[in-house]
């Protein structure tokens, strides 16, 4: 008698546990467009992102930042817990879903929680102290799309952790202004304390008391922000509650001595490095992880109803002991990289491209392309801004290239010109035309291009 197979174990068994529904996907014939508040970014608009991405990490080095990649998808809770559960993000905006496996999951609204998290998961606390680490990527929000507010959108952030000085804060400040100050755009910076925990705790006490007294005045909306978390309605925009608050009791006016002190010492260091800032005691930020200093980053002509932050931060000194870490301050900011381009665009000069071709290689006929095509691979390797038009036969389709991208020189290379082991080097100011041997090409060209050639040689006007 043959033993009874045992039947093998259910591997749908979590999933149906879960109550997971598969998903019909429906079927279209229209022509498929971006989701909602999702965008290309396209070519034309790249020239922008190049420079951020050519700052980013130039900032971030000066003050010794390491890069890391950190997932796009987190399980759901990371943030419920650190950015907290009553928090917009949390509670309207989150991308959430169950994935086949049964597991909650999420879009990352941000990313200081998962920094937060990987610093423990990979006992960053063993490493020399404090542990700074830079990002930038996309996050993701379910917000109502507007110019400056997408459902993706991309973030540069500093987090530095393990370490309690004020001086981090105010560095931090400084970095992100500096980013922008790099970038051309003029900003300033909103900075307040929301204390210890037991600070804010006594603050919102008397916060709550006064607000009870002018409940009258306040609509629906705000009697709701209010029994939610009473300090979310300081930042609100409704003039009527703006109105309610200018007899309130202010934060600042109620911190600790330690505080005081800590923020005190913020500005110090700020007004020694004259970067200009505004004390705002209404600034409460819409995430939960925030002890002590916090702060926003403006345009400097912006107001504050009518236009978005382009950056905040601040620290979270017990984000990571409430993860499950031990207890490690801590400190960071992120800069909304969309609202940054607006910035950028919004200039009277253009930015120039940061790649500025050179040279052109034109050919004309089967052979010489062949050849055209090592020498563009010798002169790039050389570290020359070399550009092509291979699929072009026709020269002057080839010279109309070179002017439009601006090159000085296009390097033709004809059978004759094959022939005789040449290139013709035109000079695209004037049009003066020299041949070079084969051989010489990458040295004399790079010589074309030193101070004192260029200086004795001037562009046309
Ligand atoms: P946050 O203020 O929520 O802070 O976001 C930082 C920046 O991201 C905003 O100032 C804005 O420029 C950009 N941003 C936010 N939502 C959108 C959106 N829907 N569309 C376009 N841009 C947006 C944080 O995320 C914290 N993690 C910052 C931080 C780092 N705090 C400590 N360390």
């Amino acid at each position: 008698m043959t033993a009874k197979k045992k039947p093998a174990p259910k591997k749908v068994a979590k999933k149906e546990e879960a109550g997971v529904v598969d998903i019909k996907i429906p079927r279209s014939n229209k022509t498929p467009q971006t989701v909602r508040g999702f965008r290309d970014i396209l070519p034309v608009d790249q020239v922008y992102w190049d420079y951020i991405r050519k700052v980013a990490p130039e900032i971030a080095n000066a003050y010794s930042y390491d890069y890391i990649d950190l997932p796009i998808l987190e399980e759901a809770s990371l943030f419920v817990r650190s950015v907290g559960e009553e928090t917009e993000v949390v509670n309207k905006e989150m991308f959430v879903f169950m994935d086949k496996g049964g597991d909650v999951v999420s879009l990352r609204p941000e990313a200081t929680a998962s920094i937060a998290r990987a610093y423990i998961n990979h006992g960053m606390l063993n490493l020399p102290q404090p542990v700074k680490l830079w990002y930038m990527g996309p996050m993701f929000r379910y917000e109502r799309p507007q110019s400056g507010r997408y459902r993706q959108f991309y973030q540069f952030g500093c987090e530095v952790l393990g370490e309690k000085s004020p001086v981090l804060d105010a560095q931090l400040m400084i970095m992100a202004y500096s980013f922008c100050k790099d970038l051309g755009i003029d900003v300033v910076l909103q900075v307040n304390s929301l204390g210890t925990p037991a600070d804010r705790k006594e603050y919102v006490k008397k916060l709550t008391s006064y607000l009870k007294s002018q409940m009258k005045y306040l609509d629906e909306q705000a009697q709701e922000t209010f029994a939610r978390n009473p300090l979310r309605l300081l930042d609100s925009k409704d003039e009527k509650v703006q109105a309610v608050l200018e007899d309130a009791p202010q934060i600042l006016d109620h911190l600790s001595d330690e505080s005081r002190k800590h923020l005190m010492s913020v500005l110090e260091y700020l007004d020694e490095l004259s970067i200009p800032y505004e004390l705002n005691s209404k600034l409460v930020r819409g995430l939960d992880y925030y002890t002590q200093t916090v702060f926003e980053i403006w345009g400097a002509n912006d107001d504050r109803k009518g236009q978005l932050a382009l950056g905040g931060g601040g620290r979270y000194d017990n984000l990571i002991k409430e993860l499950g870490g031990r207890e490690t301050p801590a400190a960071g900011f992120a800069l909304g990289l969309e609202r940054i381009v607006l910035k950028l665009k919004e200039k009277e000069q253009p930015l120039p491209p940061l790649f500025k071709p050179q040279v052109l290689v034109a050919q004309l006929g089967d052979a010489p392309r062949r050849k055209a095509m090592a020498l563009f691979e010798e002169l790039r390797k050389e570290g020359i801004n070399v550009i092509e038009a291979f699929s072009k036969s026709n020269l002057k389709q080839q010279l109309d290239i070179a002017n439009k991208r601006g090159v000085r020189y296009t390097l033709i290379l004809g059978a004759a010109e094959l022939h005789d082991g040449v290139v013709l080097a035109r000079d695209m100011e004037g049009g003066m035309q020299e041949t070079i041997p084969f051989k010489k090409v990458a040295k004399e060209i790079k010589k074309r291009f030193t101070e004192e050639y260029l200086l004795a040689h001037p562009k046309k006007k």
